[in-house]
């Protein structure tokens, strides 16, 4: 597992800007090696986020306490490039006092399968949150485990550009008709208003309304 991790880590690592961060979630039986390598590698760590479950499937084997938390380690690239962090918005989001690093939002909501069902798709609200609390608008994000594409699809209605990757030819394709599904502007609309997390229903796009919008400038590289 650790050599897996190194491996992964460092060939995403070569692609981040300096000033990137990462996001990842991983269960209790990777998120510890996960956080070693980490530091192995150079990044920094800056949060653990645990995101609170707030309507978990019981236990079955009533052997354990109820599963209901998710680890995610947010980390920046370097130890001395400076991150960017919405902070405003995020006391916004919780409000108005510092946003926590225990997130209570609801497991994957229904409405969110309509393209087909990947056994561990995360919800919508989950990854808006921890994108608009690291990115600008147009930033490029990268999933190297993309499965249904749930932070492509939270990217792309934030305005923010993205590249996944999966060895699943079929979790692609569900990714594929989440994108083709979006690409409807009223679709697209209604689920700005139904992710989960915000303190009404017109809150995002309001925010994204009035995010700064970047200036192109043309780069010649030769
Ligand atoms: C936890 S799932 C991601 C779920 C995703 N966040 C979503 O909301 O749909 C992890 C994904 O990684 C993919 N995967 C596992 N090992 C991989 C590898 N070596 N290269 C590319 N994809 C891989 C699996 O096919 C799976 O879809």
């Amino acid at each position: 597992m650790n050599n897996f991790n190194r491996r992964w880590l460092s060939l995403v690592r070569d692609k981040m800007k300096d000033n990137a961060t990462i996001w990842i979630s991983g269960s209790m039986h990777n998120i510890f090696s996960i956080g070693q390598i980490l530091n192995e590698l150079g990044f920094k760590i800056l949060n653990v986020i645990t995101w609170e479950k707030t309507n978990p499937p019981p236990n079955f084997s009533c052997r354990y306490f109820t599963y209901s938390t998710e680890q995610i380690i947010w980390a920046r690239k370097c130890e001395k490039v400076p991150h960017y962090y919405n902070y405003e918005l995020m006391k916004q989001l919780n409000g108005d006092k510092q946003m926590k690093d225990v997130w209570k939002l609801p497991a994957i909501a229904p409405w969110e399968k309509s393209c087909g069902k990947h056994p561990t798709q995360k919800p919508l609200s989950v990854l808006t949150r921890l994108i608009l609390a690291s990115t600008k608008p147009d930033a490029w994000i990268l999933d190297p485990f993309t499965g249904s594409s749930t932070t492509g699809i939270a990217a792309n209605l934030a305005n923010r550009r993205f590249l996944g990757v999966d060895q699943e030819i079929d979790f692609l394709n569900i990714s594929k008709n989440r994108k083709f599904e979006i690409e409807n502007k009223n679709i697209a609309a209604s689920f700005r208003q139904k992710i989960g997390g915000f303190n009404e229903k017109k809150e995002l796009e309001l925010f994204l309304f009035q995010e700064p919008k970047t200036e192109y400038k043309t780069e010649l590289n030769f």
